[in-house]
C-alpha cells in the first residue's frame, strides 16, 4: 500500500459511497457523553475540528493536485502542496486510530477495567516482557512529550518483526512500513479544555478509555489474521445493512438534488440528550423518537428518508429499522449530526417547535 493510498478500518462496513476522489470521514465510535473523565466537549470539539479538520484539508488538497499542471507548476507549489497532503492525510489516519481505539462496549461505558485480548496480550508478553512493561515504557513516553506535541503509537513492524512503541514529534512522522495499532494524541487540543497543561493526568485518563477489542481487531488485521469484524468498527446501534445508512458525503450530494429524490430529513433526539443539542439540518423536522407511532404517518411514501441524532448510536439506528419495516425508504446518517459537522456541513439553530414533549 502506498503512503497515500488511505488506510480501510478492518471492517467492510464503511463502503465508499461519495465519488472515490473524496476521503470519507469516519464516525465516531465512542459515546462523548459517558467516557471516564474525558469531556464530551473536549472530545467532541478534538474530532469535529481536529480530525474532521485533517479530513477536509485532504480533499481540498487532491482537488488542487488533480488540476496541477506537474510540468509547469513551480517546484514550491508542488513541495508545499504534497507536503501539505501527507502531514493532513497523516493526522487523518492517525486520529482514526486514535478515536477508535477509545470507547466502551456495545452501548455500555468504558469500565476501565478490560485487558487486551489473548492474541495481542500474547504479542505485547513476547515483544516487551509483560504487558505491564509495555504499559510503563508506552505511558512514560506520552509523558515525556508533555509541554510539546507529537503521538506516541504502537505499531506492528513486519520488518522488525515485533510490536513497536514509536515516538513521533508529527503526524508525518512514522516507521516505515509499520501498521498503527494504537495511536496516543499528546497535542494540547487534545486535552488542555480538560486537563490544562496536565498532560500526564491526560496519558492516564486515555488509559482508562481504551477499547482494547477494536485495537485487537487492527492487531490480528495487521498481521494478516484479520477476518474483519463489520459491527466493531460502525457505531453501536447503526443498521447492519448497508442500504439502511447513508454517509454525511452522500446526503450533502443528496440534498443538493431537487425534487421527489431529495431527502426528507428526520432529527430525533431522547429527551434527556436535548441539552446537548444547539442546531440541526436545514430543513430537518424534530421528533422524540418515543412518539414514532404519532408522527409516523406524516412521512410521505415514496421519499428517501435521512434519520439522524447525535451521533448515529441506536436512536437513529432502532427509528430506521422501524421504518424500514413499515416500507419507508429511510437510512440512518451515519456518525449522527456529529459527523455532518466534521465534513463542514451547515446548520441552522435547533426548532424544537415539532418536538413531542411528554
Ligand atoms: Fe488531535
Amino acid at each position: 500500500m502506498s503512503a497515500m493510498e488511505i488506510q480501510r478500518p478492518p471492517s467492510t462496513s464503511s463502503r465508499q459511497f461519495a465519488p472515490p476522489e473524496t476521503v470519507m470521514v469516519r464516525p465516531l465510535l465512542l459515546k462523548p457523553q459517558w467516557m471516564n473523565g474525558l469531556s464530551e466537549r473536549l472530545l467532541l470539539s478534538h474530532y469535529v475540528n481536529n480530525y474532521g479538520g485533517a479530513v477536509r484539508r485532504v480533499n481540498a488538497i487532491r482537488v488542487r493536485l488533480a488540476a496541477l499542471d506537474w510540468a509547469r507548476t513551480p517546484v514550491f507549489e508542488i513541495n508545499g502542496l504534497k507536503r501539505e497532503e501527507l502531514i493532513a492525510a497523516g493526522s487523518m489516519i492517525l486520529h482514526e486510530v486514535y478515536f477508535d481505539s477509545l470507547g466502551g462496549h456495545g452501548g455500555n461505558p468504558p469500565s476501565g477495567r478490560e485487558e487486551p485480548p489473548a492474541e495481542l496480550a500474547h504479542a505485547l508478553e513476547r515483544d516487551f516482557g509483560s504487558i505491564m512493561a509495555w504499559r510503563a515504557e508506552f505511558t512514560g513516553m506520552a509523558k515525556a512529550l508533555a509541554g510539546g506535541s507529537g503521538w506516541v503509537i504502537l505499531a506492528w513492524s513486519e520488518r522488525l518483526g515485533r510490536l513497536v512503541n514509536q515516538w513521533a514529534a508529527d503526524h508525518a512522522h512514522c516507521l516505515a512500513g509499520a501498521t498503527p495499532i494504537l495511536a496516543l494524541d499528546m497535542y494540547e487540543h487534545a486535552y488542555h479544555l480538560d486537563f490544562g497543561a496536565k498532560a500526564a493526568a491526560y496519558v492516564d485518563q486515555v488509559m482508562a478509555n481504551l477499547n482494547w477489542e477494536r485495537i485487537g481487531a487492527r492487531y490480528l488485521l495487521a498481521i494478516g489474521e484479520g477476518a474483519g469484524d463489520d459491527e466493531l468498527f460502525l457505531p453501536f446501534g447503526a443498521p447492519a445493512h448497508e442500504e439502511a445508512r447513508i454517509s454525511p458525503e452522500e446526503l450533502k450530494a443528496a440534498l443538493q438534488g431537487d425534487g421527489d429524490r431529495r431527502p426528507v430529513l428526520l432529527d430525533l433526539c431522547l429527551p434527556r440528550d436535548l441539552p446537548r443539542r444547539t442546531d440541526m439540518l436545514a430543513g430537518a423536522t424534530m421528533h422524540a423518537p418515543a412518539a414514532l407511532p404519532r408522527w409516523v404517518e406524516e412521512l410521505p411514501r415514496g421519499r428517501p428518508i435521512a434519520v439522524y441524532c447525535i451521533c448515529g448510536f441506536q436512536v437513529s439506528g432502532t427509528a430506521v429499522t422501524e421504518l424500514r419495516k413499515r416500507g419507508y425508504d429511510a437510512r440512518a446518517l451515519v456518525g449522527g449530526i456529529t459527523a455532518w459537522h466534521a465534513i463542514g456541513g451547515t446548520t441552522v439553530p435547533l426548532d424544537k417547535s415539532t418536538y413531542e414533549e411528554g
